[in-house]
């Protein structure tokens, strides 16, 4: 983590928002990543789409949460809170990947619950969504780990790969999350 400043430090993982200097790092994480990623999402995987992701993240509206371990700094994974919407709905989509050869060891699990307490506390949303197609099932386990439940199915929901996919939508509350007791996990920092 030298030279960087976590803005949420939790007990294996630190969240930072990505950073232009990232991009060689996270292009070869996503290369070596593609048979974890294929079919269910498509990463930034060039330069030019590498820019428009960070433009993208650096609004009011979209923000991109960079998971890494503490312990050496590995890229794991990462969320990014999609499409906040205020008024009466107060509600963010997520969308997630991990990064070989760190899945399956628990890392998005924590990254997911860090990044759903961020959304309750300093995002102050009332619901997050994430949707996900009902064959990947690391990713709804996911979910359920992190306390989402599935509300419903949408069919031909969502463009993936270019096609339009039936989707299911698995989402959380912030009174479904605040009697999981989470909410006194690690400190956030930055
Ligand atoms: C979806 C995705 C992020 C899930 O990642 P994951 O690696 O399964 O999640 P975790 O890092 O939390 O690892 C969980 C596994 O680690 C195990 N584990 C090992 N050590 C652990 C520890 N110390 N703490 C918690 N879990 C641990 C868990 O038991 C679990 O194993 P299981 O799946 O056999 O039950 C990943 O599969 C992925 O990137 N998929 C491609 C992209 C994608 O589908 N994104 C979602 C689109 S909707």
């Amino acid at each position: 983590m030298a030279g960087r400043r976590p803005l949420v430090l939790g007990a294996r993982v630190a969240l930072a928002h990505p950073r232009a200097a990232d991009r060689d790092e996270f292009l070869a994480a996503v290369r070596r990543s593609q048979p974890l990623h294929d079919p269910w999402v498509h990463p930034p995987a060039t330069a030019g789409e590498w820019s428009a992701y960070l433009r993208r993240v650096r609004g009011r509206e979209r923000f991109a949460y960079h998971a890494r371990r503490l312990d050496d700094g590995a890229l794991v994974g990462i969320v990014n809170v999609n499409d906040v919407i205020r008024g009466n709905l107060q509600q963010a989509f997520v969308g997630y990947y991990g990064f070989a050869p760190h899945a399956g060891h628990g890392y998005m699990t924590e990254v997911l619950q860090l990044v759903v307490r961020e959304c309750f506390t300093t995002l102050d949303l009332h619901r997050v969504e994430a949707n996900i197609q009902p064959d990947n099932a690391p990713s709804r386990a996911l979910a359920r780990r992190c306390g989402f439940s599935c509300e419903g199915f949408s069919p031909r929901y969502l463009r993936v790969g270019g096609q339009w996919r039936d989707h299911e939508r698995w989402a959380i509350t912030r009174e479904a999350w605040a009697s999981l007791g989470r909410s006194s996990a690690p400190p956030t920092v930055g």
